[in-house]
This record gives structure tokens, sequence and C-alpha cells, in this order.
């Protein structure tokens, strides 16, 4: 999936969201960031912790954003632009424009999953990490993605859809592997589960719908198909029977 236009618009107010909130601040404290330290945010997207990060760093440290969206790292630049300490890199995460041993930590929210080659992106992070240092990641157990309070057979036919929208559905059941296969150790996970059965207009619910309602009109569902979808989800939440499951995992290992 390629985050611009409207999806990436999508994405940013869902990162702005308190659902996005609350995932920074989870990444934030694995992170513990000391003043003047070097942190690379992997997919920075619009920003939104690539100004955390800067923060956090302070003047003497340096925040990286990678993304390879030009249209993300526009909206970053512009979110982050009061900070001298803010670096925004056009590439992908296999090949990072930093020098060896650069960083002093790691981070990824929501991004390591549209990766085709996952291995060839966590060997790009020993070389960038110093010694002991940590990666922290969030990736999204897709398969717990859902949405309940719409007919069966629509349901189940915008859910398969979706499954085209990332390389990894279930990434984080065997990114313990591939850290560990390349010298990560002290390897731990911490679920971030959703449980919502509202639809207002600041409910990650929301926000979810409309990203897979705009990808089920882009894989060729009609416009007509996936309105319908959303009234039975509208109808269904009126009656008190709605509900959106997520369960985004965080992993966080050192380095050897
Ligand atoms: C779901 S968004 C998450 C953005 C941000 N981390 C957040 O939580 O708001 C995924 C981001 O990863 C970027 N991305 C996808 N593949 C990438 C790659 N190979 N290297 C770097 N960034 C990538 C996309 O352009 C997009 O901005």
């Amino acid at each position: 999936m390629e985050f611009k236009n409207e999806i990436g618009l999508i994405q940013r107010r869902m990162a702005a969201s308190i659902a996005g909130t609350s995932r920074r601040l989870e990444i934030l404290n694995a992170l513990n960031i000391q003043s003047g330290q070097h942190v690379l945010d992997i997919g920075c997207g619009g920003g939104h912790l690539l100004e955390d990060i800067a923060k956090a760093v302070g003047p003497e440290g340096k925040a990286y954003g990678l993304d390879t969206s030009e249209d993300q790292l526009k909206q970053a630049r512009k979110r982050c632009s009061s900070y001298k300490n803010v670096l925004t890199i056009k590439g992908y995460a296999n090949q990072i424009g930093l020098q060896n041993n650069s960083c002093d930590s790691i981070c990824s929210v929501q991004t390591f999953e549209y990766i085709n080659d996952v291995d060839d992106s966590i060997k790009e992070l020993t070389r960038l990490l110093k010694p002991s240092s940590i990666f922290v990641n969030i990736s999204i157990l897709w398969d717990y993605y859902k949405f309940f309070g719409a007919d069966e057979v629509l349901n189940k036919t915008i859910h398969d859809t979706f499954k085209a929208h990332c390389f990894h559905q279930m990434l984080p059941t065997s990114l313990e592997g591939k850290l560990k296969k390349f010298g990560f150790k002290n390897i731990k996970h911490k679920p971030l589960p959703m449980f919502i059965t509202n639809r207002d207009d600041n409910s990650p619910a929301k926000f979810a719908e409309e990203v897979i309602g705009q990808f089920a009109i882009q894989q060729g569902i009609s416009e007509t198909k996936v309105n319908e979808w959303k009234r039975q989800l509208k109808l269904a939440e009126d009656e008190g029977r709605f509900a959106y499951t997520n369960l985004p995992i965080l992993t966080y290992a050192f380095i050897n």
C-alpha cells in the first residue's frame, strides 16, 4: 500500500489521534531517550514521533526520520520545521544513508510489515546501531484487524481484499527469530490490544474503516459496496453491536 494522497492523509489523521498518541508513548517509554542521543525512526510518516524524538534528544542530539514517501516526508518536515536537530531521509529501510554505528537507538511503527525483505532491513539495523543499543518496533497482527456488525459475506469480502495491503500479515509472530538471526538478544514483546465500539470522528475504528474502505475501492470493489458496508457498520453501532479489534505488538531487542 502506498501512503500518498487520501490514504496518506487518513494515516496521518490516525497518527494524530489518541490511538497514535498512546502508541508513541509506548515507544518513547521503551526507548528511554537521553539528551544528545542520535535516534532513527524508520517509516516516520508525517513525523509525529519524530517531533517527540527531537524534543527528547535536545539540541545536541539528532532525530532522523526515514521514509520512502515524499508526501509523508513533506508533512514530517512541516511538522518538525522548528527543530534544527531533525534530519529527514528519503529512502528504503534496507539501505539507509547514515554511517556505521551512528544510532543510539532505532524505532519503527507499523512499517516493517510493508517491507518485502524484512531480513535485509534488520541487517541494516545492525550496521547502524551502536553496540548494546535498542531497536523498538510496533507491527500489527493483521489477522486480528477486524470489524464486527456488517453482513457476514460483505464483511469477509472487504477484509479478504485488505490482505493484499501489506507483505506480512503476522510479522510479530516471526520477528523474534529474524532478530536473533542477526545477533539481537533480550527480545521482549508487549501486546497493545484495542477493542473499540464507537465510530466517532476521533475513533481508531473510524480511521481504520476509512483506510480499509479506500483500499477496497483501489482493489476494484465498487464504491456502492463499500458504502453499504459502512452503512451496515453505522447501523450496528446505533444498535450497540459494532466492534473493531486490533492487536499491535511492541517488540524490543538489544544488539550485541
Ligand atoms: C502505516 S505508515 C506509519 C507511519 C508512522 N510510523 C506512524 O506510525 O504514523 C507506514 C510508513 O512506512 C513507510 N514505508 C513503507 N515501506 C518503507 C520502507 N521500505 N522503508 C522506509 N519507509 C517505508 C510508508 O511510506 C509510510 O509512511
